[in-house]
């Protein structure tokens, strides 16, 4: 039997927010509503999650290298820094995972500044507006190249 993939998830600054913040464009959806469907996708397709949320850039980029050695690929909606982060996108860089980009809301359907992703130009992929499924999406990507690894 194949090892379970592991996936490190990651939620940026202000996702704990979900549900109550903007819910016309994150929905109504709370965190942890989310992390639930998570975690009960990622035993469907047999990979282990850890899952995480900060407001802080620090702590983000410290779970990335925490998670080096045991993680198989990260998932991570940055939030804001998406826009902004060149140290995020380093630490990302630095622990040569296979990283895929996840956003509830269609960055690309809203303001200019969010079009622009620092994140994106190092990753295997994005997935944005699909709400939750975004992160459902991203474990059955990860978890489908791993098997066609083999
Ligand atoms: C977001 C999109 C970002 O532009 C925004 O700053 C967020 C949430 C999303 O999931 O749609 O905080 O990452």
């Amino acid at each position: 039997m194949l090892e379970p993939i592991k996936l490190l998830v990651l939620h940026g600054p202000n996702l704990n927010m979900t549900g109550f913040r903007e819910p016309d464009v994150y929905g109504k959806a709370t965190l942890e509503e989310i992390n639930d469907r998570i975690q009960k996708h990622a035993k469907e397709v047999g990979a282990e999650v850890r899952i995480l949320q900060s407001n802080h850039e620090g702590t983000l980029i410290d779970a990335i290298q925490e998670h080096r050695s045991w993680a198989d690929g990260i998932i991570v909606n940055p939030g804001g820094l998406t826009h902004t982060s060149v140290t995020l996108r380093d630490a990302l860089t630095s622990v040569r995972l296979p990283v895929v980009e996840v956003h509830l809301s269609n960055v690309h359907a809203r303001e200019e500044f969010r079009r622009h992703s620092m994140i994106a130009p190092i990753t295997v992929g994005q997935i944005v507006g699909f709400g939750p499924n975004a992160y459902l999406l991203a474990i059955t990507a990860l978890a489908n190249m791993q098997k066609e690894q083999i």
